[in-house]
């Protein structure tokens, strides 16, 4: 059952799909207070767990610390941090008493969850302008059963996307990316798709391309396409301040950009220097963006990343020269005056700083908004302008999207990347706690940037980290410029790297049909233990472990030069192993805690007590996996219900998507 309770007017953020009236009386738990903004207070028992918050820092259980709904750009994710680039407001008590609860408030909001007082949950913000959706069922997965069916239907991406994607900040000429390809094709690594990032724009403005660069861009598209590659550029949310640049001018002319408080556009530095913002939380400009889109379908382009939507300022000409003077007073000063720390904080403050968001506002459909009240909107609008322009563009087709900045809602247009990790242990053990809350949220297609978007990498880093990657909807190596070369060809013994890529496209028909179910049914893909065993106590409290569909549980390794790990099976299930000769080994383990091998080089995976997975042959693309011959592992007399479709329209329904196959 879910209630809606009503606090001020506040802004429609369009999370939700389904109308839900205001309910009558109190707030059923804990305590409101409206006197100061707007404050929930719970007091938790003991053995409360509580979930949720998607894209957030630390556990699957949250407590025990601070976490704050302000999307940021922020590429060091150390455990301190409260605020990464989505907001997810979206909370389980699951314990003595049960319940969910989704406070729609798209600014700041702060979930202090045993964070100030070991016991409360105190969650609040500064005008009381929200509507709280209270969820209750039975279970912690039957609440979310019931939000996700609110919210609307996860993003559905093109079969493609699937398959293993290559990405580096610094690509820039077709001949970057042509050796890109051939480092993976000569070497027979799978791979689906190359990325480009900012590089192949125009002076990186949005929806152009460099023509120096790339003389015949269509046609370098359809050679790429031609073996089997789709090229993925990226989109940021800056538009370049550049007179004669077509979107710039349009923007400028037609009132689409956000604006200061006396009507002029609002200028903030990114990567391209001084930007505009498109006004995405107006229906007009939200259009006009789309429709840019355009520009890069029309040569054959089939997905796209958008980023630095939170949006991302370096600065504002405003913050710039509040900076420069304090730099003035501290060049002049002789007595110690301005202490260089501070001239230190001030220089790094300038970037995504609060007061930036203070000044400048959104036409949402007539109102005139400041942006910091619904900052969090930001990205989840530019992905919904890209994904009603697609539907415009061509709506029997599928597109790749994903976004880095979030609010739930944006579920339904795109998927997420979990943005500027590092090439550290650490990182695979924050992603694998990311990906059930993110799909508590809605968010199903996600994925980290695997060996580590900062630092250098090591080759054993990325073989860890693809073997977790081999599970997840997205599977993409990232790096940034000036790191160390991660494609997986520049490392010794490329065969290895080839064995676990490899591994993926032979688990795909599996993936893809238990990705298409939770989508399609409103359903998770990644579980956590305790959704699937709540009545065990040691499952509950498993954070390194995950049930994936229905049939799997998966254990990746995440600690250096560790030889394998410790996992704890809350029922006999088959220990898989995919060996580097090709052949895949079953091992049959008792309910119980087990210590088992995992060399760099294997993908280990574990089938859940009399259920099997269907395993295809190994191939070089998503296109030429045989899904007629599938071999079926795991219990004997079991069969396994496989959904598959043409990967590229929406036919979801169609009852010859679904085939049973028997052990
Ligand atoms: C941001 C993105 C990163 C990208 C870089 C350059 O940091 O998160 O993925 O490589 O910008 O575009």
């Amino acid at each position: 059952m879910i209630r809606k309770y009503r606090y001020g007017t506040p802004f429609d953020t369009e999370a939700l799909t389904e109308k839900i009236g205001t309910a009558e009386g109190g707030f059923p738990y804990g305590k409101i207070s409206l006197e100061n903004g707007f404050a929930f207070t719970y007091i938790m028992d003991e053995e409360d767990i509580v979930y949720g918050l998607g894209e957030s820092n630390r556990g699957i259980n949250k407590r025990g610390y601070c976490y704050i709904s302000n999307c940021t750009d922020d590429p060091e994710h150390t455990e301190d941090k409260r605020s990464l680039y989505g907001a997810h407001n979206f909370i389980i008590v699951s314990g003595k008493t049960t319940f969910g609860l989704f406070f729609d408030y798209p600014g700041k909001l702060t979930f202090d969850i045993g964070y100030t007082r070991t016991d409360t949950m105190h969650v609040f913000c500064e005008n009381a302008d929200l509507d709280i959706y209270v969820i209750e069922g039975e279970t912690a997965y039957d609440i979310v059963k019931q939000f996700r069916h609110v919210i609307g239907h996860s993003y559905i991406p093109p079969k493609f996307a699937f398959g293993f994607g290559q990405s580096r900040w610094g690509y820039t000429t077709k001949e970057d990316f042509c050796k890109v390809a051939k480092g993976y094709r000569e070497n027979h690594i799978p791979i689906d798709m190359i990325y480009m990032d900012i590089d192949y724009m125009q002076d990186f403005k949005d929806f152009t391309v460099n023509e120096k660069n790339f003389p015949d861009f269509q046609g370098f598209v359809q050679e790429m396409k031609d073996q089997e590659i789709r090229m993925i550029p990226i989109i940021d949310a800056g538009v370049k301040v550049e007179p004669g640049y077509e979107v710039y001018e349009e923007g400028v002319k037609n009132n689409y950009f956000c604006k200061r408080e006396d009507g002029s556009d609002f200028v903030a530095a990114v990567w391209p220097g001084d930007t505009h913002f498109p006004d995405v939380l107006n229906k007009d400009a939200r259009k006009w963006f789309g429709d840019k889109y355009r520009f890069l379908t029309d040569q054959g382009i089939e997905g796209f990343w958008n980023d630095m939507n939170e949006p991302a300022i370096f600065y504002s000409a405003e913050g710039l020269a509040e900076a420069k003077k304090l730099a003035a007073e501290f060049a002049e000063d002789t007595e110690g005056r301005v202490h260089a720390w501070t001239m230190q904080a001030k220089m790094k403050d300038i970037a995504n700083n609060p007061e930036d968001y203070r000044r400048f506002y959104h036409n949402a459909d007539g109102k005139k908004i400041r942006h910091d009240k619904v900052h969090n909107l930001f990205g989840f609008n530019m992905t919904r302008a890209a994904g009603e322009a697609f539907e415009r563009i061509d709506p029997d087709k599928r597109f790749l999207m994903f976004s880095r900045s979030s609010y739930i809602g944006m579920h339904r247009y795109g998927g997420i990347w979990t943005g500027d990790n590092k090439s550290w242990w650490s990182h695979i053990l924050l992603n694998l706690k990311m990906l059930p809350s993110l799909n508590m949220c809605g968010f199903l297609y996600t994925g980290a940037d695997l060996g580590g978007f900062g630092a250098d990498t090591t080759r054993d880093l990325l073989l860890r980290f693809l073997a977790l990657g081999v599970f997840t909807p997205l599977m993409r190596d990232h790096a940034a410029a000036g790191t160390r070369e991660q494609e997986c060809y520049q490392f010794e013994n490329v065969e290895d790297f080839r064995h676990v890529i490899g591994v993926r496209y032979r688990l795909i028909p599996y993936l893809y049909s238990e990705y298409m179910k939770a989508a399609l049914n409103d359903d998770m893909y990644f579980r956590p233990l305790g959704f699937v065993y709540p009545n065990d106590k040691m499952a509950v409290r498993v954070e390194d472990q995950l049930i994936l569909g229905n049939e799997i549980m998966i254990a990746p390794v995440y600690e250096q030069n560790a030889r394998g790990r410790y996992v704890y099976l809350p029922e006999e299930m088959k220990f898989v192993k995919f060996l580097p000769d090709g052949t895949i080994s079953e091992e049959i383990l008792e309910k119980g805690v087990h210590y088992v091998e995992v060399a760099l080089n294997e993908v280990t995976l574990f089938i859940r007590s009399g259920k099997c997975i269907p395993i295809a042959e190994t191939a070089e693309c998503v296109k030429e996996i045989d899904t007629e011959h599938l071999q079926l592992i795991g219990y004997e007399e079991s069969s396994y219900i496989l959904y598959e479709d043409d990967g590229i329209h929406k036919e979801y329904d169609k009852k010859e998507n679904y085939r049973v196959l028997k052990n």
